[in-house]
Protein backbone atom coordinates (compact mmCIF):
# COMPACT_ATOMS: atom_id res chain seq x y z
CA UNK A 1 0.00 0.00 0.00
CA UNK A 2 1.85 3.43 -0.89
CA UNK A 3 1.51 6.58 1.04
CA UNK A 4 2.18 9.41 -0.82
CA UNK A 5 4.28 12.38 1.15
CA UNK A 6 2.87 15.83 -0.22
CA UNK A 7 5.54 17.57 -1.89
CA UNK A 8 4.81 21.10 1.03
CA UNK A 9 6.11 18.78 3.89
CA UNK A 10 9.32 19.82 6.18
CA UNK A 11 12.40 18.42 5.96
CA UNK A 12 13.40 17.94 9.74
CA UNK A 13 15.58 20.72 10.99
CA UNK A 14 18.89 18.76 12.48
CA UNK A 15 21.32 21.48 13.33
CA UNK A 16 22.36 22.15 16.61
CA UNK A 17 21.04 25.51 18.32
CA UNK A 18 21.42 26.50 21.81
CA UNK A 19 17.53 25.71 23.15
CA UNK A 20 16.57 23.42 26.18
CA UNK A 21 15.17 20.65 23.58
CA UNK A 22 16.73 17.64 22.32
CA UNK A 23 17.46 16.19 19.10
CA UNK A 24 14.67 13.80 19.95
CA UNK A 25 12.24 16.37 21.19
CA UNK A 26 12.48 18.60 18.25
CA UNK A 27 12.17 15.16 16.03
CA UNK A 28 9.08 14.40 17.38
CA UNK A 29 7.66 18.09 17.39
CA UNK A 30 8.64 18.07 13.28
CA UNK A 31 6.78 14.60 13.33
CA UNK A 32 3.46 15.99 14.93
CA UNK A 33 3.46 19.44 12.94
CA UNK A 34 3.56 17.09 9.72
CA UNK A 35 1.39 14.45 11.03
CA UNK A 36 -0.73 11.74 9.74
CA UNK A 37 -3.44 13.93 8.79
CA UNK A 38 -0.98 15.43 5.88
CA UNK A 39 -0.08 12.21 4.92
CA UNK A 40 -2.62 10.56 1.88
CA UNK A 41 -4.09 8.01 3.26
CA UNK A 42 -5.38 5.03 1.38
CA UNK A 43 -9.33 4.55 0.56
CA UNK A 44 -11.25 2.09 2.05
CA UNK A 45 -12.57 -0.46 -1.01
CA UNK A 46 -15.77 -2.07 -0.44
CA UNK A 47 -16.77 -4.71 -3.15
CA UNK A 48 -20.35 -3.50 -4.92
CA UNK A 49 -21.82 -6.91 -5.17
CA UNK A 50 -20.87 -8.52 -2.08
CA UNK A 51 -21.51 -6.64 0.88
CA UNK A 52 -22.34 -8.68 3.98
CA UNK A 53 -19.42 -11.20 3.01
CA UNK A 54 -19.85 -14.56 4.69
CA UNK A 55 -16.66 -16.52 5.86
CA UNK A 56 -16.75 -20.18 6.96
CA UNK A 57 -14.04 -20.64 9.23
CA UNK A 58 -13.22 -24.29 10.18
CA UNK A 59 -10.48 -26.37 11.88
CA UNK A 60 -8.88 -25.13 15.11
CA UNK A 61 -7.66 -21.76 13.24
CA UNK A 62 -6.58 -18.64 15.15
CA UNK A 63 -9.37 -17.19 17.18
CA UNK A 64 -7.16 -13.85 16.10
CA UNK A 65 -8.20 -14.43 12.59
CA UNK A 66 -11.56 -15.27 13.44
CA UNK A 67 -11.79 -11.82 15.66
CA UNK A 68 -9.83 -9.76 12.57
CA UNK A 69 -12.80 -10.95 10.03
CA UNK A 70 -15.54 -10.03 12.15
CA UNK A 71 -13.45 -6.65 12.96
CA UNK A 72 -13.94 -5.46 8.95
CA UNK A 73 -17.79 -6.65 9.84
CA UNK A 74 -17.80 -9.80 7.83
CA UNK A 75 -20.34 -12.30 8.86
CA UNK A 76 -18.09 -15.35 10.64
CA UNK A 77 -19.08 -19.23 11.20
CA UNK A 78 -16.86 -20.70 12.65
CA UNK A 79 -16.66 -24.25 13.48
CA UNK A 80 -13.92 -26.71 15.17
CA UNK A 81 -14.40 -29.89 12.88
CA UNK A 82 -13.25 -30.16 9.56
CA UNK A 83 -16.48 -30.70 7.13
CA UNK A 84 -16.45 -33.88 5.07
CA UNK A 85 -17.24 -33.21 1.71
CA UNK A 86 -20.92 -33.90 1.51
CA UNK A 87 -21.10 -31.36 4.36
CA UNK A 88 -19.25 -28.75 2.30
CA UNK A 89 -21.57 -29.41 -0.52
CA UNK A 90 -24.10 -28.86 1.13
CA UNK A 91 -23.54 -25.35 3.23
CA UNK A 92 -20.72 -24.26 1.19
CA UNK A 93 -23.09 -22.08 -1.30
CA UNK A 94 -23.49 -19.27 0.98
CA UNK A 95 -20.31 -18.18 1.31
CA UNK A 96 -17.81 -15.95 -0.18
CA UNK A 97 -14.63 -17.17 1.55
CA UNK A 98 -13.63 -20.35 3.50
CA UNK A 99 -10.87 -20.45 5.86
CA UNK A 100 -9.53 -24.38 6.29
CA UNK A 101 -6.30 -26.26 7.97
CA UNK A 102 -4.90 -29.56 6.43
CA UNK A 103 -8.18 -31.80 7.37
CA UNK A 104 -10.86 -30.28 5.22
CA UNK A 105 -10.74 -31.30 1.58
CA UNK A 106 -12.04 -28.86 -1.09
CA UNK A 107 -12.33 -31.15 -4.07
CA UNK A 108 -13.91 -30.37 -7.56
CA UNK A 109 -17.53 -31.47 -6.42
CA UNK A 110 -16.84 -29.28 -3.15
CA UNK A 111 -15.85 -25.88 -5.47
CA UNK A 112 -18.57 -27.05 -8.10
CA UNK A 113 -21.17 -25.99 -5.04
CA UNK A 114 -19.89 -23.06 -4.15
CA UNK A 115 -21.65 -20.64 -6.34
CA UNK A 116 -20.67 -17.63 -4.28
CA UNK A 117 -17.34 -18.34 -3.80
CA UNK A 118 -14.43 -15.73 -4.10
CA UNK A 119 -11.35 -17.46 -2.03
CA UNK A 120 -9.74 -19.98 -0.13
CA UNK A 121 -7.52 -19.28 2.61
CA UNK A 122 -5.59 -22.32 4.33
CA UNK A 123 -4.16 -21.93 7.53
CA UNK A 124 -1.28 -23.46 7.14
CA UNK A 125 2.25 -24.68 5.07
CA UNK A 126 0.62 -27.11 2.83
CA UNK A 127 -1.86 -26.67 0.05
CA UNK A 128 -2.68 -30.50 -1.02
CA UNK A 129 -5.98 -30.41 0.44
CA UNK A 130 -7.29 -28.22 -2.58
CA UNK A 131 -7.73 -28.83 -5.88
CA UNK A 132 -5.66 -25.99 -6.91
CA UNK A 133 -6.18 -26.48 -10.57
CA UNK A 134 -10.13 -26.58 -9.91
CA UNK A 135 -9.95 -23.59 -7.54
CA UNK A 136 -8.23 -21.57 -10.31
CA UNK A 137 -10.17 -22.78 -13.14
CA UNK A 138 -13.13 -21.47 -10.97
CA UNK A 139 -11.64 -17.90 -10.42
CA UNK A 140 -10.57 -19.02 -7.04
CA UNK A 141 -7.13 -17.65 -5.92
CA UNK A 142 -5.74 -19.93 -2.78
CA UNK A 143 -3.48 -18.66 -0.21
CA UNK A 144 -1.45 -19.92 2.86
CA UNK A 145 1.48 -19.14 4.37
CA UNK A 146 4.63 -20.46 4.17
CA UNK A 147 7.27 -19.12 5.78
CA UNK A 148 5.32 -18.35 8.96
CA UNK A 149 7.29 -21.13 10.69
CA UNK A 150 11.26 -20.39 9.74
CA UNK A 151 12.13 -19.04 13.09
CA UNK A 152 11.06 -22.09 14.55
CA UNK A 153 12.87 -24.50 12.42
CA UNK A 154 15.92 -22.19 12.61
CA UNK A 155 15.77 -22.48 16.39
CA UNK A 156 15.15 -26.26 16.43
CA UNK A 157 18.32 -26.83 14.49
CA UNK A 158 20.28 -25.18 17.24
CA UNK A 159 18.86 -26.89 19.92
CA UNK A 160 19.87 -29.78 17.78
CA UNK A 161 23.40 -28.71 17.20
CA UNK A 162 24.27 -28.70 20.81
CA UNK A 163 22.14 -31.58 22.02
CA UNK A 164 23.77 -33.64 18.93
CA UNK A 165 27.93 -32.08 20.10
CA UNK A 166 26.66 -33.29 24.01
CA UNK A 167 25.20 -36.42 23.24
CA UNK A 168 22.55 -34.90 25.25
CA UNK A 169 20.19 -37.33 24.60
CA UNK A 170 22.31 -40.51 25.14
CA UNK A 171 22.98 -38.90 28.73
CA UNK A 172 19.45 -38.30 29.41
CA UNK A 173 18.35 -41.87 28.40
CA UNK A 174 21.57 -43.43 30.53
CA UNK A 175 19.70 -41.26 33.63
CA UNK A 176 16.43 -42.30 32.91
CA UNK A 177 17.59 -45.65 33.08
CA UNK A 178 19.39 -45.70 36.11
CA UNK A 179 23.22 -45.22 34.62
CA UNK A 180 25.19 -42.18 36.39
CA UNK A 181 27.72 -41.77 33.39
CA UNK A 182 29.40 -38.23 33.70
CA UNK A 183 31.89 -37.92 30.39
CA UNK A 184 33.59 -35.24 28.36
CA UNK A 185 35.09 -37.43 25.69
CA UNK A 186 33.41 -36.68 21.93
CA UNK A 187 31.46 -34.23 23.50
CA UNK A 188 31.91 -30.43 22.39
CA UNK A 189 31.22 -26.60 22.38
CA UNK A 190 29.81 -25.22 18.99
CA UNK A 191 31.66 -22.26 19.10
CA UNK A 192 34.62 -22.46 16.65
CA UNK A 193 32.99 -25.10 14.43
CA UNK A 194 31.83 -24.65 10.77
CA UNK A 195 28.14 -25.02 10.35
CA UNK A 196 27.47 -26.00 6.22
CA UNK A 197 24.05 -24.55 5.67
CA UNK A 198 22.43 -26.35 2.42
CA UNK A 199 19.76 -23.77 0.95
CA UNK A 200 19.86 -20.54 2.28
CA UNK A 201 16.04 -19.32 2.01
CA UNK A 202 13.96 -18.32 4.63
CA UNK A 203 15.32 -21.28 7.20
CA UNK A 204 19.06 -21.29 6.03
CA UNK A 205 19.40 -17.61 6.53
CA UNK A 206 17.42 -17.03 9.48
CA UNK A 207 19.85 -19.92 11.01
CA UNK A 208 23.38 -18.53 9.59
CA UNK A 209 22.39 -15.10 12.00
CA UNK A 210 21.81 -17.98 15.40
CA UNK A 211 24.52 -20.10 14.64
CA UNK A 212 26.64 -17.10 14.07
CA UNK A 213 25.63 -15.45 17.45
CA UNK A 214 26.97 -18.74 19.25
CA UNK A 215 30.73 -17.98 17.09
CA UNK A 216 30.16 -20.40 14.72
CA UNK A 217 31.64 -20.40 11.29
CA UNK A 218 28.65 -20.55 8.82
CA UNK A 219 29.20 -21.35 5.16
CA UNK A 220 26.40 -22.11 2.58
CA UNK A 221 25.68 -23.74 -0.38
CA UNK A 222 22.63 -22.69 -2.73
CA UNK A 223 22.29 -23.22 -6.84
CA UNK A 224 21.23 -19.12 -6.55
CA UNK A 225 23.95 -17.08 -5.90
CA UNK A 226 22.63 -15.17 -2.39
CA UNK A 227 23.96 -12.20 -0.23
CA UNK A 228 25.22 -13.67 2.77
CA UNK A 229 24.44 -12.51 6.30
CA UNK A 230 26.87 -11.59 8.84
CA UNK A 231 30.01 -13.34 8.69
CA UNK A 232 28.32 -16.44 6.11
CA UNK A 233 30.18 -17.29 3.14
CA UNK A 234 28.83 -19.33 -0.04
CA UNK A 235 30.80 -22.36 -0.99
CA UNK A 236 30.50 -23.05 -4.95
CA UNK A 237 29.55 -26.55 -4.25
CA UNK A 238 27.97 -29.30 -2.05
CA UNK A 239 31.09 -31.24 -2.01
CA UNK A 240 33.02 -28.09 -0.26
CA UNK A 241 30.62 -27.40 1.92
CA UNK A 242 30.16 -31.19 2.99
CA UNK A 243 34.17 -31.18 3.20
CA UNK A 244 34.90 -28.03 5.33
CA UNK A 245 31.68 -28.50 7.79
CA UNK A 246 31.51 -29.81 10.98
CA UNK A 247 27.82 -29.86 11.46
CA UNK A 248 25.79 -30.26 8.18
CA UNK A 249 22.47 -29.11 7.73
CA UNK A 250 19.47 -29.62 4.77
CA UNK A 251 16.95 -26.45 4.02
CA UNK A 252 16.20 -27.37 0.34
CA UNK A 253 12.90 -28.06 -0.90
CA UNK A 254 11.71 -31.49 -2.20
CA UNK A 255 12.45 -31.13 -5.93
CA UNK A 256 13.70 -34.02 -8.53
CA UNK A 257 17.46 -32.31 -8.22
CA UNK A 258 17.21 -32.80 -4.52
CA UNK A 259 15.71 -36.30 -3.98
CA UNK A 260 18.53 -38.14 -2.20
CA UNK A 261 20.58 -35.37 -2.47
CA UNK A 262 22.75 -36.82 0.91
CA UNK A 263 23.49 -40.75 -0.33
CA UNK A 264 26.85 -42.61 -0.02
CA UNK A 265 29.61 -40.32 -2.08
CA UNK A 266 27.95 -37.13 -0.23
CA UNK A 267 27.94 -38.66 3.36
CA UNK A 268 31.71 -39.98 2.66
CA UNK A 269 32.72 -36.30 1.56
CA UNK A 270 31.79 -35.31 5.30
CA UNK A 271 34.45 -34.89 7.75
CA UNK A 272 34.95 -37.61 9.87
CA UNK A 273 33.29 -37.49 13.35
CA UNK A 274 30.74 -34.45 11.76
CA UNK A 275 27.25 -34.64 11.95
CA UNK A 276 24.21 -34.24 9.75
CA UNK A 277 20.47 -32.79 10.28
CA UNK A 278 17.70 -32.87 8.43
CA UNK A 279 14.86 -30.88 8.92
CA UNK A 280 14.00 -30.07 5.19
CA UNK A 281 11.60 -33.15 3.70
CA UNK A 282 12.80 -36.81 4.05
CA UNK A 283 14.00 -38.02 0.85
CA UNK A 284 16.50 -35.78 0.56
CA UNK A 285 18.44 -38.19 2.72
CA UNK A 286 19.30 -41.81 1.45
CA UNK A 287 18.69 -43.11 4.90
CA UNK A 288 20.35 -46.58 4.09
CA UNK A 289 23.33 -45.28 3.31
CA UNK A 290 23.45 -42.58 6.69
CA UNK A 291 22.53 -45.46 8.45
CA UNK A 292 26.24 -47.21 6.95
CA UNK A 293 27.87 -43.92 7.85
CA UNK A 294 26.44 -44.10 11.54
CA UNK A 295 27.57 -47.68 11.84
CA UNK A 296 30.91 -47.03 10.47
CA UNK A 297 31.26 -44.23 13.11
CA UNK A 298 32.10 -42.10 10.10
CA UNK A 299 29.57 -39.52 11.35
CA UNK A 300 29.14 -38.61 15.02
CA UNK A 301 25.44 -38.40 14.99
CA UNK A 302 22.16 -37.25 13.13
CA UNK A 303 19.28 -34.98 13.97
CA UNK A 304 16.08 -36.39 11.76
CA UNK A 305 12.81 -34.31 11.76
CA UNK A 306 11.37 -35.68 8.37
CA UNK A 307 11.29 -39.25 6.74
CA UNK A 308 10.45 -40.33 3.37
CA UNK A 309 6.62 -41.96 4.70
CA UNK A 310 5.21 -40.32 7.67
CA UNK A 311 2.73 -41.79 9.63
CA UNK A 312 -1.00 -39.73 9.03
CA UNK A 313 -1.88 -39.30 12.31
CA UNK A 314 -0.34 -39.01 16.38
CA UNK A 315 -0.66 -42.56 17.93
CA UNK A 316 0.49 -44.44 14.75
CA UNK A 317 3.09 -46.50 14.26
CA UNK A 318 6.78 -45.09 13.01
CA UNK A 319 7.98 -48.50 12.52
CA UNK A 320 9.31 -51.24 9.60
CA UNK A 321 6.17 -51.37 7.62
CA UNK A 322 6.12 -47.79 7.21
CA UNK A 323 9.76 -46.98 6.39
CA UNK A 324 11.93 -50.84 5.95
CA UNK A 325 14.76 -49.38 7.84
CA UNK A 326 13.18 -47.54 10.81
CA UNK A 327 14.13 -50.03 13.78
CA UNK A 328 17.54 -49.65 12.56
CA UNK A 329 17.22 -45.93 12.77
CA UNK A 330 15.90 -45.59 15.96
CA UNK A 331 18.82 -48.45 17.39
CA UNK A 332 21.46 -46.13 17.06
CA UNK A 333 23.28 -43.81 19.49
CA UNK A 334 23.50 -40.17 19.39
CA UNK A 335 20.58 -39.85 16.21
CA UNK A 336 17.76 -37.58 17.73
CA UNK A 337 14.43 -38.66 16.09
CA UNK A 338 11.60 -35.95 15.77
CA UNK A 339 7.76 -36.43 14.27
CA UNK A 340 8.31 -33.29 12.13
CA UNK A 341 7.72 -30.59 14.86
CA UNK A 342 10.32 -28.29 13.24
CA UNK A 343 7.51 -25.91 12.38
CA UNK A 344 5.19 -26.81 15.39
CA UNK A 345 5.15 -23.95 17.32
CA UNK A 346 2.74 -21.74 19.16
CA UNK A 347 4.44 -18.55 17.43
CA UNK A 348 4.13 -19.89 14.05
CA UNK A 349 0.31 -21.06 14.63
CA UNK A 350 -0.35 -17.20 15.23
CA UNK A 351 1.96 -15.74 12.73
CA UNK A 352 -0.19 -18.16 9.78
CA UNK A 353 -3.67 -16.94 11.38
CA UNK A 354 -2.32 -13.29 10.38
CA UNK A 355 -0.66 -13.77 7.81
CA UNK A 356 -3.65 -15.62 5.83
CA UNK A 357 -6.32 -13.56 7.30
CA UNK A 358 -3.80 -10.55 5.95
CA UNK A 359 -4.07 -11.92 2.63
CA UNK A 360 -7.79 -13.13 1.98
CA UNK A 361 -8.72 -9.58 3.71
CA UNK A 362 -6.74 -8.07 0.97
CA UNK A 363 -7.98 -9.82 -1.60
CA UNK A 364 -11.73 -9.31 -0.58
CA UNK A 365 -11.23 -5.51 0.06
CA UNK A 366 -8.33 -4.64 -2.59
CA UNK A 367 -8.12 -7.45 -5.15
CA UNK A 368 -4.62 -8.30 -4.31
CA UNK A 369 -3.53 -11.70 -4.99
CA UNK A 370 0.42 -11.29 -3.92
CA UNK A 371 1.33 -14.59 -2.10
CA UNK A 372 -1.34 -17.04 -4.16
CA UNK A 373 -0.30 -20.23 -4.96
CA UNK A 374 -2.61 -21.12 -7.67
CA UNK A 375 -3.16 -17.39 -9.52
CA UNK A 376 -1.14 -14.99 -11.30
CA UNK A 377 0.11 -12.44 -8.74
CA UNK A 378 -1.16 -8.96 -9.34
CA UNK A 379 -1.47 -6.02 -7.12
CA UNK A 380 -1.93 -2.39 -7.62
CA UNK A 381 -0.99 0.69 -4.88
CA UNK A 382 -4.09 1.78 -2.93
CA UNK A 383 -6.47 4.66 -4.33
CA UNK A 384 -5.41 7.68 -2.06
CA UNK A 385 -8.96 8.35 0.28
CA UNK A 386 -9.16 11.77 -1.37
CA UNK A 387 -9.61 10.52 -4.94
CA UNK A 388 -13.70 10.47 -5.15
CA UNK A 389 -14.96 8.50 -8.06
CA UNK A 390 -12.08 6.31 -8.75
CA UNK A 391 -13.47 2.40 -8.56
CA UNK A 392 -11.00 -0.60 -8.58
CA UNK A 393 -11.79 -3.59 -11.36
CA UNK A 394 -11.02 -6.68 -10.50
CA UNK A 395 -11.69 -9.21 -13.91
CA UNK A 396 -10.72 -13.06 -13.41
CA UNK A 397 -10.59 -14.29 -16.88
CA UNK A 398 -9.52 -17.07 -19.66
CA UNK A 399 -6.12 -16.87 -20.63
CA UNK A 400 -7.08 -16.28 -24.55
CA UNK A 401 -6.71 -14.08 -27.20
CA UNK A 402 -8.70 -10.71 -27.41
CA UNK A 403 -9.46 -10.08 -24.27
CA UNK A 404 -7.56 -7.44 -22.64
CA UNK A 405 -9.17 -5.86 -26.22
CA UNK A 406 -12.96 -6.68 -25.01
CA UNK A 407 -12.37 -5.08 -21.47
CA UNK A 408 -10.22 -1.76 -22.86
CA UNK A 409 -13.10 -1.21 -25.05
CA UNK A 410 -15.35 -1.66 -21.76
CA UNK A 411 -12.84 0.75 -20.04
CA UNK A 412 -12.53 3.48 -23.01
CA UNK A 413 -14.93 5.94 -22.08
CA UNK A 414 -13.31 6.30 -18.65
CA UNK A 415 -9.82 7.38 -17.54
CA UNK A 416 -7.79 4.33 -16.33
CA UNK A 417 -5.52 5.69 -13.89
CA UNK A 418 -3.43 2.24 -13.53
CA UNK A 419 -4.06 -1.02 -14.71
CA UNK A 420 -1.87 -4.42 -14.26
CA UNK A 421 -2.72 -7.81 -15.73
CA UNK A 422 -0.92 -11.37 -15.37
CA UNK A 423 -1.55 -14.77 -16.27
CA UNK A 424 -0.37 -18.36 -14.84
CA UNK A 425 -1.28 -21.40 -16.99
CA UNK A 426 -4.92 -20.63 -18.45
CA UNK A 427 -5.98 -18.05 -15.85
CA UNK A 428 -5.54 -14.73 -16.09
CA UNK A 429 -6.07 -11.61 -13.71
CA UNK A 430 -6.27 -8.10 -14.31
CA UNK A 431 -6.89 -5.22 -11.68
CA UNK A 432 -7.55 -1.67 -13.22
CA UNK A 433 -8.26 1.41 -11.26
CA UNK A 434 -10.44 4.20 -13.33
CA UNK A 435 -11.27 7.67 -11.97
CA UNK A 436 -14.16 9.95 -12.26
CA UNK A 437 -16.61 7.66 -12.97
CA UNK A 438 -20.17 8.08 -11.89
CA UNK A 439 -22.34 5.75 -9.43
CA UNK A 440 -24.88 4.82 -12.17
CA UNK A 441 -22.53 4.24 -14.84
CA UNK A 442 -21.36 1.19 -12.69
CA UNK A 443 -23.94 -1.42 -13.39
CA UNK A 444 -23.51 -0.83 -16.96
CA UNK A 445 -19.68 -1.02 -16.91
CA UNK A 446 -19.75 -4.57 -14.65
CA UNK A 447 -22.11 -5.63 -17.15
CA UNK A 448 -19.83 -5.29 -20.43
CA UNK A 449 -17.06 -6.77 -18.47
CA UNK A 450 -18.74 -9.72 -17.27
CA UNK A 451 -20.11 -10.34 -20.74
CA UNK A 452 -16.81 -10.52 -22.62
CA UNK A 453 -15.88 -14.10 -23.73
CA UNK A 454 -13.59 -15.02 -21.26
CA UNK A 455 -15.40 -13.62 -17.87
CA UNK A 456 -15.04 -15.77 -15.36
CA UNK A 457 -15.18 -13.70 -12.05
CA UNK A 458 -15.63 -9.72 -12.21
CA UNK A 459 -15.37 -7.40 -8.81
CA UNK A 460 -16.17 -3.83 -8.70
CA UNK A 461 -14.52 -2.12 -5.72
CA UNK A 462 -15.54 1.24 -4.74
N1 LIG B 1 10.56 -29.63 9.55
C1 LIG B 1 9.56 -28.80 9.39
O1 LIG B 1 8.60 -28.79 10.15
C2 LIG B 1 9.62 -27.80 8.27
C3 LIG B 1 8.97 -26.57 8.41
C4 LIG B 1 9.09 -25.64 7.39
C5 LIG B 1 9.78 -25.94 6.23
N2 LIG B 1 10.37 -27.16 6.10
C6 LIG B 1 11.12 -27.50 4.88
O2 LIG B 1 12.36 -26.82 4.93
C7 LIG B 1 12.86 -26.65 3.59
C8 LIG B 1 13.36 -25.22 3.40
O3 LIG B 1 12.33 -24.31 3.64
P1 LIG B 1 12.51 -22.73 3.35
O4 LIG B 1 11.27 -22.09 3.82
O5 LIG B 1 13.81 -22.26 3.86
O6 LIG B 1 12.53 -22.76 1.78
P2 LIG B 1 13.04 -21.60 0.79
O7 LIG B 1 12.32 -21.83 -0.49
O8 LIG B 1 12.93 -20.27 1.43
O9 LIG B 1 14.61 -21.93 0.61
C9 LIG B 1 15.07 -23.06 -0.07
C10 LIG B 1 16.44 -22.72 -0.63
O10 LIG B 1 16.99 -23.92 -1.20
C11 LIG B 1 17.69 -23.55 -2.39
N3 LIG B 1 17.87 -24.73 -3.23
C12 LIG B 1 16.96 -25.32 -4.06
N4 LIG B 1 17.51 -26.40 -4.65
C13 LIG B 1 18.78 -26.50 -4.18
C14 LIG B 1 19.85 -27.40 -4.41
N5 LIG B 1 19.71 -28.44 -5.25
N6 LIG B 1 21.01 -27.18 -3.78
C15 LIG B 1 21.17 -26.12 -2.93
N7 LIG B 1 20.19 -25.23 -2.68
C16 LIG B 1 19.00 -25.42 -3.28
C17 LIG B 1 16.80 -22.48 -2.99
O11 LIG B 1 17.50 -21.70 -3.94
C18 LIG B 1 16.39 -21.69 -1.75
O12 LIG B 1 17.29 -20.64 -1.47
C19 LIG B 1 11.71 -27.04 2.67
O13 LIG B 1 11.91 -28.34 2.22
C20 LIG B 1 10.51 -27.03 3.59
O14 LIG B 1 9.52 -27.91 3.14
C21 LIG B 1 10.30 -28.10 7.10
Amino acid sequence: MSINVPSNQQSVGTSASPSGTSLHDRFRAARRKNSLSDIRQPKILHPLDNEGLKLLILENISQDAVAAFRAQGWYVDHYTKAFSEDELVEKIGQYHAIGIRSKTKITQRVLEAASKLLVIGCFCIGTNQVDLNAAARAGIPVFNSPFSNSRSVAELVMSELIALSRQLFERSFEMRNGLWNKQSKGCWEIRGKTLGIVGYGHIGSQLSVLAEAFGMKVLFHDVVNIMPLGSARQVESLSALLSQSDFVTLHVPEIPETINMISRDQLAQMKKGSYLINNARGKVVDIPELINALKSKHLAGAAMDVFPAEPGANGDPFDDQLNPWASALCALPNVILTPHIGGSTEEAQKMIGEEVAQALSRYLGYGSTIGAVNFPEVDLRAIPADQGGSIRICHVHRNQPGVLKQVNEALSPYNVEKQYTDSKGAIAYLMADISDISFKDLPHLRDRIVSTDANIITRLLT
